[in-house]
């Protein structure tokens, strides 16, 4: 299977538009390198693309991309489909960018809701031409073209903010297993884990790759960036677990040395954006890699 990480930064990109905390002064200056908002393509044969996720930046991140490049006919595209994990703005807007080709979509149930009541996009893009709303909570999972076969497993309850009415649900949030049924390759994609669950460790030890939520390094960090002490401005309540610290996934990743492993979804607050940083030398030691936007490897 081949993997294409399209973007790898958290919600706001890097720099984000209105920050002036310290790394994102650096990105702005040109000496970090900036970062996209997190999303993935994904093929078992090279032709049939599906994205995992569907950021805000997905234009510029087609466009960055020449295996998504349109062709041979007029009208024709590569990218077959949206795989969402969750229904939160960073993940779900770039579905309107895509509207005009009926494309197929799984999510779960209330990620669906969400993105049909709240935030509309279903109407907006059935009208411009129907897409194929799938559900990709079936147990027994689900195969794309290209010969992938993906689960959805239910990782959390954390509904987006925006939601008017969130429905108690525990499929709010979930991690895929993506397998190539062809080479038997599995990577297992989880972008936010408000926790860590005992069936993610079932997923891992089957997998080959982990792209992992990496939003935080440390619990504090958010708060601590926009010099804020409201109750909530630190990222405990955001759904994230941080990469440190007691429950962090760092330690839980150390259990599997055999698998490739790879932090996304880096928020601008993280000091894992500066390759020379303690932090990042930290992870590295521990065999976790970050990756840059665009960065293209196979499973
Ligand atoms: C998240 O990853 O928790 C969300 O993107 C937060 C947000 O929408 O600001
Ligand atoms: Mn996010
Ligand atoms: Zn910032």
């Amino acid at each position: 299977m081949r993997v294409i990480l399209l973007g790898t930064a958290a919600g706001g990109g890097f720099p984000q538009w209105n920050c002036a905390c310290p790394l994102c002064q650096r990105a702005w200056a040109g000496e970090l390198a900036p970062r996209r908002q997190e999303c993935v393509a994904v093929s078992g044969n090279g032709r049939d693309w599906w994205l995992l996720n569907a950021s805000p930046d997905i234009r510029a991140q087609l466009l960055a991309t020449p295996m998504l490049r349109p062709g041979s006919g007029p009208r024709d595209t590569p990218v077959r489909g949206v795989l969402l994990t969750d229904a939160e703005v960073d993940h779900t807007l770039g579905l309107a960018v895509l509207r005009g080709v009926g494309l197929t979509l799984y999510s779960t149930a209330p990620v669906r809701y969400a993105l049909e009541s709240d935030l509309r996009l279903r109407g907006l893009l059935d009208r411009y031409r129907p897409w194929s709303w799938q559900d990709s909570g079936r147990p027994d999972g689900f195969e794309l073209t290209g010969g992938l076969r993906i689960t959805a497993c239910p990782v959390s309850s954390k509904a987006p903010k925006y939601a008017a009415a969130p429905a108690t649900a525990p499929d709010w949030v979930t991690a895929l297993r993506i397998e190539d049924q062809a080479t038997g390759g599995v990577l297992v994609y989880a972008p936010c884990l408000a926790d860590w669950p005992d069936h993610l460790d079932e997923l891992l030890a089957s997998a080959n790759c982990a792209l992992i939520d990496g939003t935080f390094f440390s619990a504090n960090e958010l708060g601590a960036a926009v010099r804020s002490h409201e109750q909530g401005a630190g990222q405990s309540l955001m759904g994230h677990l941080p990469v440190t610290g007691e429950g962090g996934t760092l330690t839980a990743l150390s259990r599997y040395p055999e698998l490739r492993r790879i932090y996304t979804h880096l928020n601008n607050t993280n000091p894992l954006l500066d390759p020379a940083s303690p932090e990042r030398k930290l992870v590295e030691l521990g065999d976790v890699e970050i990756c840059s936007d665009g960065f293209e490897f196979t499973v």
